[in-house]
């Protein structure tokens, strides 16, 4: 190498260095930066109909007015009949939207209107920081279902149009707080049923930009029965 050579080489090599720091301090600002974004939005705000929506809730402030539900969800929101849903572990975003929703009527059911018209917005935040504090109890499925079930949870059903479950309640049902997909891990196969053909009928339909109702009319009986049972048996892992 020429002197000549050897200054374009060291010139172009601390070139190179320079933007190795340079990219280096880049990725630190960014990785900063979105951690802070994140323990902004996580738990705090969450979008509803596009609006921005305070949701720091009281567990313990919840917990009292959670007195009345029990006869019916539970003492820990384990609700031991399957016509009544699981509320442990739920995320706090979709039972907030699901009180406000029976409120305003856009959700319909005789039991829970009554129960939520003394509800202040402050209580169903309360509410919902509660119920998503407590421990959900799985369940099982049934064996003979379980084949079907699982082809339309992880497949859905290419013939007919059906989604699979799992692109929004993701694989092991928790679905996903932010987008407002409620956790159906666990939950009782009776409520599932119940729940999948007033979707299919339009009974009920406040699920935003119909997405369930869409679903569930694709569903036959048979797919809707043995999705429910496999929900029931999800398990963590
Ligand atoms: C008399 C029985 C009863 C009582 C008491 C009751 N609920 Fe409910 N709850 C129901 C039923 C039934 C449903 C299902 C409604 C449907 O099928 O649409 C329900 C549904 C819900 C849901 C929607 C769950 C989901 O997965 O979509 C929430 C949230 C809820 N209840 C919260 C409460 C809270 C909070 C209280 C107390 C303030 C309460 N409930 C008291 C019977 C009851
Ligand atoms: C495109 C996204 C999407 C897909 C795909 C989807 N879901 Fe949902 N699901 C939702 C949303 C969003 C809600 C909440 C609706 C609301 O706000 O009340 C929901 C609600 C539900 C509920 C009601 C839960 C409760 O506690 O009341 C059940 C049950 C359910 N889905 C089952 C299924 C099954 C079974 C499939 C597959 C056949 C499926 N979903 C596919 C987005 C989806």
């Amino acid at each position: 190498m020429s002197q000549e050579q050897d200054k374009i080489f060291f010139r172009n090599f601390s070139l190179v260095l320079a933007l190795i720091a340079l990219m280096m301090v880049a990725f630190y600002a960014i990785a900063k930066l979105t951690t802070t974004k994140k323990q902004n939005t996580v738990e705090i705000e969450v979008k509803e109909n596009n609006e921005i929506i305070s949701m720091a809730g009281d567990p313990t402030k919840g917990k009292s007015l959670s007195q009345p539900c029990a006869a019916c969800h539970g003492n820990d929101g384990n609700s031991i009949n399957p016509i009544w849903p699981k509320l442990a572990g739920q995320h706090s975003s979709y039972i907030f939207k699901q009180l406000s929703n029976f409120k305003s009527g856009d959700r319909v059911n005789a039991q829970m209107t009554a129960m939520v018209a003394n509800l202040s917005e402050q209580d169903m935040k309360d509410l919902g920081a509660y119920f998503e504090s407590e421990n959900i109890k799985l369940g099982f499925s049934n064996p003979d279902l379980i084949d079907l079930g699982q082809k339309i949870y992880r497949a859905g059903n290419k013939d007919t149009g059906v989604p699979a479950c799992m692109a929004c309640h993701g694989p092991t049902g928790k679905g996903n707080p932010s987008a407002i997909y409620p956790i159906i891990q666990g939950q009782h196969a009776e409520y599932i049923t119940t729940q999948l053909k007033m979707f299919k009928s339009g009974e009920r339909k406040n699920d935003l930009n119909a997405v369930m109702r869409t679903t569930a009319s694709y569903m036959t009986e048979a797919e809707i029965i043995a999705v429910s049972e496999y929900i029931q048996g999800l398990r963590r892992n």
